[in-house]
This record gives structure tokens, C-alpha cells and sequence, in this order.
């Protein structure tokens, strides 16, 4: 059998969805294993964009049947509601396309009330996140009082869980001087819910070993990027899930040495949304250009995400901690234009040298990014399909950053179409 692992490789919104989608046409199954909707994969397929957050973004490729693992953690609204956009456009017309798994956690109404509210009562010391409430949500879980897909499919079994974890997370509510959540509300809506995601609910890890057995190709699609993992991210500005391949074990229920290739997808420069140290970071007329020509705004919260320069170091990270057998290198397009292009090396913090990411928060921030400088390019790159069709300097910044990271550049992205690809080595095999 044949796996790719496809992670991000900074801080998410990499392009993560137009690869998938893209490798999608070639696989038998596409499985999501962290995260939830805090998550959005953006597909641009002709005039038609569609936005997924909870859904595997190889949805739109029929033979692909998409699995949901025990690892993300789902909130039954948002689920129902992409479920039916994507009918309505016609995808997901066989229910045995979708598969749920019945050992994941559920995001409540009362985690997305928590995740605002602490936000708020934090100030200038939030996180950023994207409100979906998906930290409570890992919270419960690790603390042991989620609920879980399975439960649904019990009323009895899941108000009495429910009544356990609001005796818990109700007086947390009224602390934040927000009002306590309804139980019989809740109840009434997740097991209406429930009702509708039945069909899809089954015991996913069992269904992968089987397609492992059949030799079949299993494509496992990455949230968010290595700088936001729990682990080895930015702490405390991460989110609340394992990012990196790693989690594919945990987070699909499958032992890791079924994964044969990792694909990290990393912007041609760098963007973060929310909160936290951003070393290669500009301010500067030039961030303003490339948020405006690589029209960076978050796809879940329409934020406008924060632009800086390619930073070797984080992508290095990634790449040692994902086990990066090829990097995508995303919006290359975007660069077109500006006469000098900087990439960052190493950090200078404190008069220290590091070639890595430190882990202490005063050290990253403090972070002065040693800079290499290449000549840009001027030419429009959008339509070219072949390597060695793309001007010289874009090639030189490419070697580059295959040095620095000590990956090969595998597959370039000039655009948000699915034919906008160079595409240099199939990831499956390489
Ligand atoms: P949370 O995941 O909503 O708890 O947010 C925690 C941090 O992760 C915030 O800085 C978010 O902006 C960031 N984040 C979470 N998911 C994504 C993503 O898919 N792309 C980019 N940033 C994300």
C-alpha cells in the first residue's frame, strides 16, 4: 500500500487544500486526523470556490471515500451544514463516501462559549484563536468528560455525560459572566444531529486497516502547520492538537509505519494568523503587498493573516519533525514583481545564534532573522507548467530553499487552480 502524509510546514494556511484536492484525484482515501473547524481548505475548481473545514477536501473527487478519525474533534452543526452545501452542489451523493469516526470528541455550544469568552476576558494576552471552541473542546477530552461521536447515538447515556460535564463547565461560564448553557437545549439539538450523521458513524481505524490490507492509497490530509502544534509549536500561541505527522497513529487509529511519504506544504514566503512570535514578520509596505497580491485573509475568520518573509528555519523544523520527504511550495506567483527577495537562516536572539526554533517565548521574540538576500523576477509566472520555463532567479530561490530545508521541492504552486501546478515528482512514489 501507498500513504501520504500531507502537513503544513509554517503556520498554517499553506495551501494545504488545493494540494489534497489535487492528489485526491489519485487516491481511494482521504482522512482528516486533528483539528476541527478551526481549520478551512479553500478549492478552486473553474468559477467554483468551496471552503471546507471539517470535511476531508477530497470531497470533491467521488471515488475518494473521505474518513473523519478519531483525532479531530467535530462539531455536529458545522458537519450537518457543509454535508448539505456539498449535496446541494451536488458532491457526496453516496453516504458511504463519508465516514465518521465514532470514537471522536464533540465540540458543544458551550466549548465555542468558553473559547470566546476567555479570549475576551485575556486582552492583549489572547491566544487569537478562531472562536470554534475547539481548545475546550481537547480540554475535556484530555480531562476525561467529552463526549464522543458514539454517544450520540445513546440519548440516555449521553445527557447523563453531558450533565457531568456542565456540572464543570457551567460555573466556569458564569465566572466569564457568561449565561449557563441548557442542558435540555443541548441535548435536543446534538441528538437531532446525531440522527442525521448516523449512517456515516462507524469504527474508521478498523475501516483503515482493511484498505491497508487491500493495498489501497490513503492520503492523510493535515490541519493547520508544525508551528502550531501543541507540542512543538509556538507555545502557548499553538493550537490544541499534534500537527505533525506523528499524529497520523493517534489521530487515524493506524500504526505509524503505514505512513511511506510526507508531503510539507510551505508558502514560497510566510503568513500567521492570530497571536504569537512571527520573526520574519513585515510591517512594511512589503507585507502590505503580498497580503493584498496573495489576497491573505483567513479563510474560517477573515482575518487578514500576517505576511513575512520565507523563514528557513521553521520550514527546517517542520521538515525534520514531519520526516518531509518533499516540500509543495505554495504561491510562488505571488512574488512576481519585487526586485530583491530575503530569506531568513537562522535567529540572532540575545547575541545567541540559532539554527533552530527556540523553544523559550523571550527568545523568539526577541528574534532578529539572519537574512540571505536573491535577486526576484519580474516576469507574470501564472502560466507556466514546466520547471524549466520559469525564470532563472525563481529557480536559484528554489535551490535555495531545497538547501537550506534539506528537502526537495516536489510540486510548485503558481495559482489557486487545480492546472496552475508544476508539478516535478509524484509524491506518492518519490
Ligand atoms: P484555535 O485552533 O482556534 O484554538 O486557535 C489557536 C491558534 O491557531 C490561533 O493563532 C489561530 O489563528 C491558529 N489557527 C488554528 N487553525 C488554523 C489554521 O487552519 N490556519 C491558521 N491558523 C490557525
Amino acid at each position: 500500500m501507498s500513504s501520504l502524509v500531507i502537513v503544513g510546514a509554517q503556520w498554517g494556511d499553506e495551501g494545504k487544500g488545493k494540494v489534497v484536492d489535487l492528489f485526491a484525484a489519485h487516491a481511494d482515501v482521504v482522512v482528516r486526523f486533528q483539528g476541527g473547524n478551526n481549520a478551512g481548505h479553500t478549492l478552486v475548481v473553474g468559477n467554483e470556490r468551496t471552503i471546507v473545514h471539517l470535511m476531508p477536501a477530497g470531497v470533491l473527487h467521488a471515488q475518494a471515500t473521505c474518513v473523519i478519525g478519531n483525532g479531530v474533534v467535530i462539531d455536529p452543526a458545522v458537519l450537518c451544514g457543509e454535508i448539505d452545501e456539498l449535496r446541494r452542489r451536488g458532491y457526496l451523493a453516496d453516504p458511504a463516501q463519508l465516514k465518521i469516526d465514532e470514537r471522536a470528541h464533540l465540540i458543544l455550544p458551550v466549548h465555542r462559549a468558553i473559547d470566546v469568552a476567555s479570549e475576551e476576558q485575556a486582552g492583549a494576552g489572547r491566544i487569537g484563536t478562531t472562536g470554534r471552541g475547539i481548545g475546550p473542546c481537547y480540554e475535556d477530552k484530555m480531562a476525561r468528560r467529552g463526549l464522543r461521536v458514539v454517544d450520540l447515538l445513546d440519548p440516555e447515556w449521553f445527557r447523563r455525560r453531558l450533565d457531568a460535564l456542565l456540572a464543570v463547565r457551567n460555573p466556569a461560564l458564569e465566572r466569564l459572566g457568561r449565561p449557563a448553557a441548557d442542558a435540555d437545549a443541548i441535548c435536543r439539538e446534538l441528538l437531532a444531529y446525531g440522527e442525521r450523521l448516523a449512517p456515516h458513524v462507524t469504527d474508521t481505524s478498523l475501516y483503515l486497516a482493511d484498505q491497508v490490507e487491500r493495498g489501497r492509497r490513503i492520503l492523510f490530509e493535515g490541519a493547520h502547520g508544525s508551528m502550531l502544534d501543541i507540542d512543538h509549536g509556538t507555545y502557548p500561541f499553538v493550537t490544541s492538537s499534534n500537527v505533525v505527522t506523528g499524529a497520523v497513529g493517534t489521530g487515524a487509529g493506524i500504526p505509524p509505519r503505514h505512513v511511506s511519504r510526507v508531503l510539507g506544504i510551505s508558502k514560497a514566503y510566510t503568513t500567521r494568523v492570530g497571536g504569537g512570535p512571527f520573526p520574519t514578520e513585515l510591517d512594511d509596505e512589503v507585507g502590505a503587498k503580498l497580503r493584498e497580491v496573495g489576497v491573505e485573509f483567513g479563510s474560517t475568520t477573515g482575518r487578514p493573516r500576517r505576511c513575512g518573509w520565507f523563514d528557513a528555519v521553521v520550514v527546517r523544523q517542520a521538515a525534520r519533525l514531519s520526516g518531509m520527504s518533499g516540500i509543495a511550495l505554495t504561491k510562488l506567483d505571488v512574488l512576481s514583481g519585487l526586485p530583491k527577495l530575503k530569506i531568513a537562516v537562522a535567529y540572532e536572539c540575545d547575541g545567541k545564534r540559532f539554527e533552530r526554533v527556540p523553544a523559550g517565548m523571550r527568545d523568539l521574540e526577541s528574534a532578529k532573522p539572519v537574512y540571505e538576500e536573491l535577486d526576484g523576477w519580474t516576469e507574470d509566472i501564472g502560466p507556466v507548467r514546466r520547471f524549466e520555463e520559469l525564470p532563472a532567479a525563481a529557480r536559484r530561490y528554489i535551490a535555495r530553499i531545497e538547501e537550506l530545508t534539506a528537502t526537495p521541492v516536489t510540486l510548485i504552486s503558481v495559482g489557486a487552480e487545480r492546472e496552475e501546478t508544476i508539478l516535478l515528482r509524484d509524491p506518492f512514489l518519490v
